[in-house]
């Protein structure tokens, strides 16, 4: 019977063992976890109330530690702004960063705790963290690391680390659809909208539309979107709110299907998609080739983004159809070796992705690597003038 074993063991899991890859780069690339809406439904009272805040200090130095002596934070006065209650628009809920905390300790599980891939305290020669330049961005990256690597309480004495998180700013930010880097966005944008295929979505729209104007007592929906109806309505669920009386489930599911619809005939728009995320691809293509060639020590890389992030890259590389993200939704892209050989695994949500050049779930780095240089442009500056 042991024997049995021990040949079963060297027939059938020893090869296995030895043919395992292993991972080198784990990159993250995630939407930001639950928020208050970005928009009021038209002359309705719905109360927010946010719970989440954040402590800041001042400082000219630049420093990997530091003793605090003062906090300094923000308070939004109650019933000042666009959403009732004390929410700024899209602030990140204390649900959202519990989403992303949970993410960062399944990644702990899987990263450190199984592997010991990364360490166990974060190092930040091995950790990189960068975010778009906007609070619920930022405080998700942060919700993600106190999962990742869980902090105990200092003592009185103790320095507090301080943990960089690069952002760039908006006007050259290239970690979504950013018309002030590439011009041609918003023009392309425009296009979309005129194209015959929006307007007669629209046009199939059009009695949701009505109906929703009578419930709010608009002509306009008061200057939304379906789309952005739709998801003020997602966060109403999300925090079980009542909405407005006369909306039903049914023109939840028809806002739902055209949100969806948007998604992937906006992303779906081969230039569209290029325009919106090559650039960022690059940075993405760019570390791994860092990681190849031995030129950094970083081995977990996150990009705290948006809905506009993770859309049009899952477009680009062509591997599926967007169904809306949902938050704190996540794309990873890991470097994998095997004796010599480089692979790039990609999932969306832990699932794996197969890119259709690839046909392989993981897919060889050089093919990788050609089809992402293909669709790098030659001249940025070219595909981002306007027409
Ligand atoms: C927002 O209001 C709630 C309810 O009054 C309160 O508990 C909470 O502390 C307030 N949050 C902030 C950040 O002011």
């Amino acid at each position: 019977m042991n024997n049995l074993k021990i040949i079963l063991f060297i027939t059938i899991l020893l090869p296995f063992c030895f043919t395992t890859k292993k991972l080198q780069l784990f990159q993250l690339v995630t939407r930001h976890g639950d928020r208050s809406p970005l928009h009021a439904l038209p002359n309705t009272d719905t109360e927010w109330y946010c719970y989440l805040t954040q402590y800041q200090y001042p400082s000219d130095t630049f420093d990997d530690k530091i003793q605090l002596s003062r906090l300094y934070r923000e308070k939004f006065p109650l019933n000042e702004q666009v959403l009732e209650g004390n929410c700024s628009i899209g602030q990140l809920t204390m649900k959202g960063f519990e989403q992303h905390k949970s993410l960062g300790s399944n990644l702990r599980t899987k990263l450190i705790l199984e592997t010991n891939f990364l360490q166990d305290k974060l190092d930040q020669s091995e950790t990189y963290v960068r975010s778009t330049d906007i609070r619920r961005t930022l405080l998700s990256a942060q919700g993600l690391l106190e999962g990742l690597y869980p902090t105990t309480t200092p003592q009185q004495s103790d320095d507090i680390d301080v943990v960089t998180i690069h952002t760039i700013d908006d006007q050259t930010d290239n970690m979504y659809p950013n018309s002030d880097v590439c011009p041609r966005i918003s023009q392309l944008e425009e296009e979309i909208k005129n194209s015959d295929g929006y307007k007669n979505e629209l046009k199939q729209m059009q009695d949701v539309t009505n109906e929703l104007n009578k419930i709010f007592g608009t002509t306009d929906l008061g200057g939304l979107s379906l789309s952005n109806i739709y998801s003020t309505i997602v966060c109403y669920q999300s925090h079980s709110k009542e909405l407005p009386s006369g909306i039903t489930e049914n023109m939840i599911d028809r806002l739902h299907k055209h949100h969806t619809w948007k998604l992937n005939y906006l992303y779906g728009n081969p230039e569209f998609s290029k325009i919106a995320s090559v650039s960022f691809l690059k940075d993405l293509l760019e570390s791994m080739l860092f990681k190849i060639n031995s030129q950094n020590d970083y081995k977990f890389m996150l990009y705290s983004g948006h809905e506009s992030t993770l859309c049009p890259l899952i477009q680009l590389l062509g591997i599926t159809t967007v169904d809306e993200i949902p938050y704190a939704g996540h794309l990873s892209f890991q470097l994998l070796k095997e004796y010599k050989k480089y692979y790039v695994r990609i999932t969306f949500n832990d699932q794996v992705l197969t890119i259709p050049q690839c046909k392989l779930e993981d897919c060889p780095f050089n093919i990788f690597y050609k089809l992402v240089m293909e669709l790098i442009p030659n001249s940025f500056s070219t595909i981002c003038k306007t027409k």
